[in-house]
């Protein structure tokens, strides 16, 4: 498991540090947040038989998914309060709960128990950003610029920019399953920034793009922040989230684990993780 670090960012391409003074009144606030997935047939690891006989498949018929409830239990009683002017790296290894989280704060997930409250209705970007695939990337602008909350003059007016900014050229008239994979990264990326956010979540979804576009972007949330917003960052590049971030929020299994200046909480993240690996290559020798 060497995924967790990505050493394939370009120190040059990084921004400046930022400063970690100017911190505002609180945006996000998060009381003891639980997500508990319920997961029907218990497949993975479960204990439900495999291949069911023709005979119990034939008595299920018409019958919701047989087997266990599964509980995954992603996140479990995370508290902490988020600033204006701060940018939160959220850092932890796959499948640890980071997703999850944001998307409970953004308001895409019901919390099991706990509260959060921000200040203003966050914008998550992410790989699952719901673009709709058989829509042309213009479509796809207004429709997102319209969930934003701008009036259809306002889209009409951006979309130009829009497009610019996700360098679709002539893409911009088909369909997005005709878009690669950066493409549609980049689009999404500019769709979730057309208004300047006040709370603004990048789930992964600046490790696709070329360096320049990385740049584009880079600069784009560094304006967000400036403008006293607040930035939640995930991603695998621990050197981002150096970069990017003042803070960190190190979460395992669903557990907040550590809460601090960044630095200090990327260095014992990297230490854990290198850990791991050291203890895995020594049991297979
Ligand atoms: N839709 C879902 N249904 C059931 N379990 C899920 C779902 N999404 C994520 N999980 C599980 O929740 C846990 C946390 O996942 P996730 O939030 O995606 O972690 P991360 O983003 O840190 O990789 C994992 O065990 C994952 O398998
Ligand atoms: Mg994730």
């Amino acid at each position: 498991m060497t995924d967790e670090i990505d050493y394939e960012v370009d120190i040059e391409d990084l921004p400046a540090k930022p400063s970690r003074g100017q911190v505002g009144a609180p945006s996000v606030v998060v009381d003891n947040a639980h997500v508990t997935y319920r997961v029907f047939g218990g497949r993975k690891g479960g204990t439900v038989d495999s291949k069911p006989s023709v005979m119990s498949r034939a008595l299920n018929l018409g019958r919701p998914a047989t087997g266990p409830i599964r509980q995954v239990k992603a996140v479990r009683g995370v508290s902490f309060v988020a600033h204006h002017g701060e940018s939160v790296g959220i850092i932890g290894t796959n499948g640890s709960g980071k997703s999850t989280l944001l998307r409970a704060v953004a308001g895409l997930l019901p919390l099991t128990d706990g509260r959060v409250y921000t200040a203003s209705e966050p914008a998550l970007l992410g790989v699952n950003a719901a673009l709709m695939p058989k829509l042309t990337g213009e479509r796809n602008i207004t429709v997102g610029g319209l969930a934003l909350g701008l009036s259809a003059s306002e889209v009409a007016s951006r979309t130009a920019a829009v497009a610019e900014f996700a360098e679709l050229g002539d893409f911009l008239y088909l369909p997005m399953n005709a878009y690669s994979s950066g493409m549609a990264s980049r689009l999404r990326f500019a769709i979730s920034t057309i208004v300047t956010p006040d709370i603004l979540m990048i789930d992964e979804a600046l490790s696709t793009g070329d360096a320049s576009f990385r740049r584009k972007s880079t600069a784009r949330i560094e304006a967000i922040r400036d403008n006293a917003g607040t930035v939640f960052f995930v991603s695998h590049s621990l050197a981002s989230v150096r970069a990017m971030c003042t803070r960190a929020l190190w979460i395992d299994r669903g557990v907040l684990v550590m809460d601090g200046d960044v630095d200090e909480v990327c260095d014992a993240y990297h230490l854990y993780v290198q850990g791991r690996k050291n203890a895995s290559s020594g049991a297979r020798l």
